[in-house]
């Protein structure tokens, strides 16, 4: 039998006898992935929890390793920046926008019409700020390769980047500075070389974005012992 993908991480939940003749481990669900290593039967393997896609289990399926949360000083900083609107107003590129700088599906914001009422009460804005901001911790932790370490503070100032360039590849996914950050270049280092870039809009400088450039690298530098990248899980 050469079939399981045991993750064994964190503390171990239970014992697990092995009855097969060969266990492998794996790095992944799947035979394609390498071994980590083979038990034999009789050991006595201990498995706190199995990844989704598991061949048979044992024990409790691993909750998915989600993106870091943003901490309040990112959540702040991109809701001073974005400011709160309850009603749908056009931004400066005529795109429908709503509440915290939510850029609408359509005109009419239906896609928020349908869970939140418009106008937007500042507490379902801020909802919807946090909802629309798992999706830009999403781009950043997807974008960072094995090599890219940030706290809390440089992730947080990223995300708010993010939120406001985009993940697409005109925004952080083609960026010099995710790609610097992935030949293992400090976020110390690119951080305040690489933000104060993103400053144009329509090819003019707006002083909004220059200090919200600002901003990011201010939180960016703040110090803190909060770890984001790599993941924890
Ligand atoms: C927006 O709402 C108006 C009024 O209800 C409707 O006539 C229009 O078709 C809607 N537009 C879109 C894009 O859903
Ligand atoms: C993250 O990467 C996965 C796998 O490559 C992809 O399926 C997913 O769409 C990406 N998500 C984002 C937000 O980029
Ligand atoms: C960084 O590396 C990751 C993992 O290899 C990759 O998915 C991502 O696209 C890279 N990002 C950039 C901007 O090169």
């Amino acid at each position: 039998m050469k079939f399981a993908s045991i993750v064994a991480i964190a503390a171990p939940a239970s014992a697990y006898l092995i009855t097969g003749s060969t266990v492998n481990w794996r790095t992944g669900p799947g035979t394609s992935y390498a071994i980590k290593k083979t038990y034999t039967e009789g050991q006595d393997v201990t498995i706190t929890c199995q990844m989704p896609g598991s061949n048979g289990y044992v024990t409790a399926e691993c909750p998915l390793c989600s993106a870091p949360k943003s901490n309040q000083a990112t959540v702040d900083l991109i809701a001073e920046f974005e400011g709160f609107v309850p009603n749908i107003y056009l931004d400066p590129v005529g795109k429908p926008t709503v509440g915290y700088g939510h850029l609408c599906s359509d005109s009419n914001c239906s896609e928020v019409s349908a869970k939140y009422p418009i106008p937007l009460s500042q507490a379902n804005g801020k909802k919807l700020l946090a909802e629309d901001m798992a999706r830009f911790e999403k781009c950043i932790t997807n974008l960072s390769g094995s090599k890219v370490t940030l706290n809390l503070n440089q992730y947080g100032a990223l995300v708010s980047w993010s939120y406001n360039v985009g993940c697409s590849l005109n925004g952080a996914e083609g960026s010099t500075l995710m790609s610097r950050l992935n030949n293992s270049e400090s976020a110390a280092t690119v951080l305040p070389q690489e933000l104060p870039k993103w400053k144009y809009a329509g090819g003019v400088v707006l002083p909004g974005l220059v200090r919200r450039r600002e901003a990011e690298i201010a939180l960016a530098r703040t110090a803190t012992t909060a770890k984001a990248i790599p993941r924890s899980c």
